[in-house]
């Protein structure tokens, strides 16, 4: 949550922070602000709302002029929405953007208050400002390791101070930070989409390291002074790949890259018509050897990881446990020595996700990760990682990413189900060649646009919806759900289908749609089954059936049919109409798409 920018430089820094900021408006967009040293002072420009408000402010007031700045997007924690409230926040002496959490906050300000300091927002980051300004001796490195000393929580600070005009110090405790390497210029960055316009080559900052970014060239050292040799890495993203592209929102134009994602994401891990991860360290023996199997994520991602119980579970034969990773955390879970723990993460900094990791690691299991950020923090700590390859996810409603978490899990299970001698050989290879026919198979559901669009027309005006499936088709719906209320705004619950009737049921009227997913034969009976009896009831109902599931005329109001694919995989495709159903209500719905209310990209803090 938050994304923060700084630029060093000869171009004009106020634009180029504005430019970065755009990059990173994902996560979060409560505020928007940038400070920029002019001729030795810290100029500062903020206000509540989109990083556009911020642009209008300054083309009525001005911008601050200047090469040197640091600039901030928000999502509210400590402190409403508001300009006070937005950052930069400081003094003339020392200004700071910050993204994370300060836990002590209240200690601390108690503390500056009693000392003489007034504070004139509600924010956590403004005590940090003052703090630094209460330890400041001249020499900005010691300042920043006397305050890091005392702070407790998460952050990546960038910060400004009025003596050294020529610089921009940073540093970073479980909030990422990244420092880009340019030609007589440098940049600081929440994420690389921020400064791929201007570099690729950055150096990606550790546990309280201390960065000093100058024009000429950059420093890291760390709180004992000494000075690091750091990796300078490249980002192997395409430029555009951070941009529409012709498309109206980021969301349609990566639900539309699934195809490419997918297959870029599964084809280095198949040879030979199998699963092959030895390159990322484990193998079917490796997998089989495990006493239990723990996949914990949240969101969108712990519900790739339930299409992954499933699968595991009916292919090899081993108990999965699925969580939450915010309540696998706090909960003492049953993990040990010889289990293996799945987290799965599109953007690899998820606060709970990641304390969740530490906890399996700590109780001795062994950690895979199933990430898309290359070097971030889940990345790093994990033992094993498995890198998908969607590219950047620019819109907050995530669906390749999910996609390509989807197809690693099933290839996962594939291995481990081979492994534990549950399928033959002759058997993971035909699954396998039936996932690398995947990407053929999701670009052909891209035709059922018009229908979902059709469909969405219908779901407008209700106020609540139920998403029902059974197996893979519950999974998959969860989904399908989570999509839908967090870009539409309209509640809707995923329930197993063979549960309506112990409560449910009794919500059900003609302002409840019901969205059914059937693609599993052998329960598609027991499902059509529970659409009559919500259609009975007045529900409007839109099914989504695999080709090869028989029909009954009238059996729904709405019928989406999915283009033929193995059944076990069909889910996949499935996902599709699932996510443009929740794109176009939102479309119609007159929402902001890629930035829906509340919400952030990226959940730092927990
Ligand atoms: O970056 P992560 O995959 O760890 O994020 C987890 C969730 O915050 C995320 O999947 C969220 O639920 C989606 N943005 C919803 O579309």
């Amino acid at each position: 949550m938050c994304g923060i920018v700084g630029y060093i430089g000869d171009k004009d820094c106020a634009d180029v922070l504005v430019d970065s900021l755009e990059k990173l408006e994902y996560r979060g967009y409560d505020s928007a602000g940038i400070a920029v040293i002019e001729k030795g002072i810290i100029k500062v420009e903020k206000c509540k709302g989109r990083l556009a408000n911020l642009k209008d402010k300054m083309v009525l007031e001005g911008k601050p002029c200047g090469g040197c700045g640091i600039g901030h997007t928000r999502w509210a924690t400590h402190g409403e929405p508001s300009d006070i409230n937005s950052h930069p926040h400081g003094n003339k002496r020392v200004t700071i953007v910050h993204n994370g959490i300060i836990e002590n906050y209240r200690q601390i300000k108690e503390f500056l208050i009693s000392e003489g300091y007034s504070f004139v927002s509600e924010t956590d980051t403004e005590t940090v400002a003052k703090l630094m300004d209460y330890y400041y001796t001249g020499d900005p490195i010691e300042t920043i390791t006397k305050v890091v000393a005392e702070v407790k929580g998460s952050y990546a600070l960038g910060i400004l101070f009025r003596d050294f005009p020529d610089r921009i110090y940073a540093v970073r405790k479980d909030s990422p930070l990244i420092v880009g390497v340019g030609e007589n210029e440098n940049f600081l960055a929440s994420d690389v989409p921020a400064i791929m316009k201007y570099t690729r080559d950055y150096i990606l900052l550790e546990q309280n390291e201390i960065a000093v970014v100058k024009r000429e060239g950059v420093k890291v050292y760390n709180t004992h002074r000494e000075l690091l040799n750091k990796e300078v890495y490249t980002a192997d993203w395409d430029v555009d790949a951070a941009e529409k592209g012709g498309f109206e929102h980021f969301m349609l134009k990566e639900i539309h890259e699934q195809p490419t994602a997918v297959s870029t994401t599964i084809m280095p891990r198949i040879s030979d018509n199998m699963p092959d991860f030895t390159v990322e360290g484990f193998d079917a023996k490796k997998l089989a050897a495990y006493k239990h199997i723990f996949i914990v994520a949240c969101g969108t991602a712990m519900h790739a990881g339930m299409v992954g119980k499933y699968v595991i579970e009916k292919l090899a034969r081993m108990p999965v446990v699925v969580d939450i990773a915010s309540e696998f955390r706090y909960r003492d879970p049953l993990i040990a020595e010889n289990d293996l723990m799945i987290v799965i993460s599109q953007s690899g900094e998820t606060a709970d996700t990641k304390a969740a990791l530490e906890l399996a690691k700590s109780r001795g299991a062994d950690t895979l990760a199933i990430v898309n950020v290359k070097g971030s923090s889940i990345a790093r700590e994990a033992d094993m990682v498995v890198y998908t390859h969607a590219g950047p996810e620019i819109s907050v409603a995530s669906t390749k990413a999910y996609m390509v978490q989807v197809a690693i899990m099933y290839l996962i299970a594939f291995e481990v189900a081979y492994g534990r001698g549950q399928i033959t050989k002759e058997e993971c290879e035909r699954l396998t060649r039936e996932m690398a026919h995947m990407p053929e198979v999701i670009e052909e559901a891209m035709c059922l646009k018009e229908q979902c669009q059709y469909a969405a027309s219908k779901l407008l005006n209700a106020d609540s919806l139920l998403y029902i499936g059974r197996g893979l088709d519950y999974a998959l719906s969860m989904e399908g759900s989570l999509k839908l209320k967090e870009i539409s705004y309209i509640h809707s619950e995923s329930y197993a289908a063979g549960e309506l009737k112990h409560g449910t049921i009794s919500l059900i009227t003609e302002n409840m749609p019901v969205i059914a997913v059937v693609t599993q034969k052998g329960l598609e009976e027991k499902t059509i089954s529970n659409i009559k009896e919500v259609k009975a009831r007045g529900a409007m109902v839109v099914l989504i059936a695999a080709k090869n599931i028989e029909l009954e005329d009238g059996v729904a109001d709405i019928v989406i049919r999915l283009p033929e694919g193995d059944e076990l995989l069909t889910p996949m495709v499935a996902a599709v109409p699932l996510q443009l159903l929740a794109y176009y209500t939102s479309v119609l719905k007159g929402n902001d798409v890629d930035k829906p209310r509340n919400l952030a990209k990226s959940v730092t803090v927990e």
